[in-house]
């Protein structure tokens, strides 16, 4: 691999079979302790990073959101969709891909698939939540949505903070099978997991110390009501993260103390939009810098409003990064011309236009 672009500008591309190379060489749980150690570092660095809400494109079928971030060192952005209905396309309902570039020279270090690594990121994100917000006694967990990002978050919240029970709930009894059988597929160590499957959310709810819900459906929802949210709960609500998307019965978020990533992208896109403009929220990273406390009682019902912001795939990305280098995964393209002369751009072209074309 190249370490420098000084002789000739070429970027490191990670494709889904790459980075599922490095999980199975790091094993999902150590990428989860390394990743969520990652994040809390970043996001202690809050105020170094040049924010702003996601740039969004709606339609009647989902989204497409561009998500830039900076800390003057690196920019990275994220390309996201979030289409519920793709499943009658055979489609993932969320598919991802990004790059890393310097900010000293505009450099594209890496571009990589971020479907993977949005799913690893988002459940390292709630755990990093989760060991800020929930009892430190939560030993259960129900789930409910039990689609593509779900086997990831019962993964990371299984090793890093000892959930050993999982209660499943999905509108499509097979996704809740599909996510068991994965579980239990899966070396995971620590205790064994007792999986039930449940036949309502309420089933799965009761006596539950975290709820997470990660449902997809293209509308507000009211997957989990106030009759269902018991004292000292957390609940990780993942899956209303765009206008009109929503998981949550309001009266949940007056009874919770709620907890978000970037204030002006979740005031749009989180479950608080159903909220007046000065609903009372707290930032994680302010809980995490220690400035503002997170659970104040066991018998306080916390909430994090998770839609996913720029600086979870700055940092992801930076991990990806360092583990292709250190076990030499990925391979380098030529995005960039690497003319010798930088600006006889059109002298390089002279010189490549009669290549054979490369494609069969
Ligand atoms: N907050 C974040 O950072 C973040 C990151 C990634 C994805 N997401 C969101 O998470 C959600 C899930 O994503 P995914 O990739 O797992 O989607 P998916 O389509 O693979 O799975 C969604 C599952 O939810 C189930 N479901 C839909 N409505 C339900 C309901 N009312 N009750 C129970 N189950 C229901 C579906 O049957 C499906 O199995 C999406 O809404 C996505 O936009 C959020």
């Amino acid at each position: 691999m190249q370490s420098s672009f000084t002789a000739r500008p070429r970027t490191l591309f990670l494709d889904t079979h790459d980075v599922a190379r490095l999980l199975g060489v790091m094993g999902l749980p150590e990428a989860f302790r390394a990743l969520v150690g990652r994040l809390k570092a970043d996001y202690l660095r809050w105020p170094e990073f040049d924010k702003e809400a996601r740039i969004a494109a709606y339609s009647e079928q989902g989204t497409i959101e561009l998500m830039p971030i900076t800390d003057g060192t690196s920019y990275t952005f994220k390309c996201v969709n979030g289409h519920p209905g793709n499943g009658a396309y055979g489609l993932p309902t969320v598919m991802a891909m990004g790059a890393l570039l310097d900010c000293d020279t505009g450099m594209i270090r890496m571009m990589s698939e971020l479907t993977l690594t949005t799913a690893l990121r988002t459940a390292a994100t709630s755990v990093m939540a989760a060991q800020a917000l929930a009892r430190p006694d939560s030993r259960s967990m129900a789930v409910i949505g039990n689609g593509a990002q779900s086997d990831f978050q019962c993964i990371a919240f299984h090793a890093l903070l000892g959930i050993d029970e999982l209660r499943l709930y999905d509108i499509d009894p097979q996704a809740s099978v599909r996510l068991q059988r994965n579980l239990q597929a899966s070396e995971l160590g620590g205790k064994p997991l007792q999986i039930r499957i449940c036949d309502s959310v309420a089933e799965a709810v009761r006596g539950a110390d975290i709820v997470t819900t990660v449902t997809a459906y293209q509308g507000q929802e009211q997957v989990l009501t106030a009759d269902l949210i018991e004292p000292g709960m957390h609940l990780n609500a993942v899956g209303g993260d765009c206008p009109g998307k929503t998981e949550l019965e309001p009266k949940i978020l007056e009874q919770a103390s709620v907890f978000v990533e970037f204030s002006p992208q979740t005031r749009h896109e989180g479950e608080i939009q159903q909220m007046a403009a000065d609903f009372p929220i707290t930032e994680l990273w302010q809980v995490l810098a220690g400035q503002v406390a997170g659970r104040r009682s066991d018998a306080e019902i916390t909430l994090f409003d998770s839609v996913g912001f720029a600086l979870e795939d700055y940092c992801a990305l930076h991990f990806i990064q360092a583990a292709a280098t250190q076990y030499g995964v990925g391979r380098w393209v030529d995005v960039t011309p690497g003319q010798e002369d930088p600006r006889d751009l059109y002298g390089w072209l002279l010189a490549h236009e009669h290549a054979e074309p490369a494609l069969a």
